[in-house]
């Protein structure tokens, strides 16, 4: 029997058909939408789905918003406790749920040297002392590239301080010793890099000429995006070989030449979260 079923059947037939049957599990914490769910049985119908996912807290699915990222509006269905734990490729990450985003749609893009060919292949780079992670977050890429390369000096940047807190625990958990972490907007960094990371979306291209002046001549920047499917040109799956000309042409038009590119996942109806390699022209 399924879960969904299991939970279903503990449940009052009356409220069936509004029940979440999707639902992330993030650590011992589970998020779901219960929107369509009468206010009054949140609690009661929230434990039953806490008790069978063998999940201590429930949160109401929200948005994430602002230039910080941060979960907005957080509701908790169920416990009273927003710290989980989320194991990925080999890396424990501590994160607090109500305060900072988990994105489960990029899991095996956060693997760096650890995961699929694809990935690894991107993240591979031919000069790689210094790597810079501009919006380093929890540490998500910035530990497995650490990882990935032992004997290069990562310098983790971020600009929420609970986002560097909890960077802070997981580096040490990892027991890993080449990341500098630095609590700051990364527009202020002025470090010379091999390589740097933007894995960020909404508006990277305004973090790229300052990019740009921190990066060797030989160095590799890694662009993570959000674009319209319209304006990338893709409209069926083998659209999606080779470089989108409208991407190449803005790259260009910032001084920069797209090397590699690839989807990393749909992001809503029609639009895709897109990542490119990048060198200076
Ligand atoms: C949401 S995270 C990236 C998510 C991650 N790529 C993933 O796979 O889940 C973006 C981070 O960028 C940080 N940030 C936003 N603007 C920044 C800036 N100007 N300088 C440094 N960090 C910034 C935010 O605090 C946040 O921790």
């Amino acid at each position: 029997m399924k879960p969904f079923d299991k939970i279903s059947e503990k449940i009052n037939t009356a409220h069936h058909a509004k029940l979440p049957r999707k639902w992330k599990k993030l650590g011992d914490i589970a998020v779901m939408d219960f929107s369509s769910i009468e206010e009054t049985y949140h609690k009661e119908i929230a434990q039953i789905y806490a008790e069978e996912l063998n999940v201590k807290t429930i949160i109401q699915k929200n948005k994430i918003v602002g230039e910080l990222r941060k979960p907005e509006n957080v509701k908790l269905l169920y416990g009273n406790e927003t710290v989980t734990e989320i194991s990925e490729y080999g890396i424990k990450y501590k994160l607090d749920l109500a305060e900072i985003m988990w994105s489960p749609g990029n899991t095996g893009w956060r693997s760096a040297l650890s995961g699929p060919k694809e990935v690894t292949d991107f993240y591979t780079f031919n000069k790689h002392d210094i790597i810079i992670d501009y919006f380093a977050g929890i540490g998500y890429f910035s530990i497995q590239m650490a990882r990935g390369y032992p004997n290069s000096k990562v310098i983790a940047i971020d600009k929420n301080p609970n986002s560097i807190k909890y960077l802070k625990i997981n580096v040490e958990a990892n027991q890993i010793d080449n990341i500098e972490i630095i609590n700051d907007d990364c527009r202020n960094i002025d470090i010379k890099a091999d390589v740097i990371h933007l894995g960020y979306i909404g508006n990277t291209i305004d973090f790229l000429e300052n990019a740009s002046n921190c990066l060797k001549i030989d160095g590799t920047i890694i662009f993570h995006e959000v674009y319209r499917n319209n304006w990338l040109g893709f409209k069926k799956r083998s659209d999606w070989n080779g470089v989108p000309i409208n991407f190449s042409q803005l790259m260009e038009n910032n001084g920069f030449k797209v090397n590699k590119f690839n989807r990393i996942k749909f992001y809503g109806p029609s639009t895709s979260h897109v990542v490119a390699s990048l060198s200076k022209i």
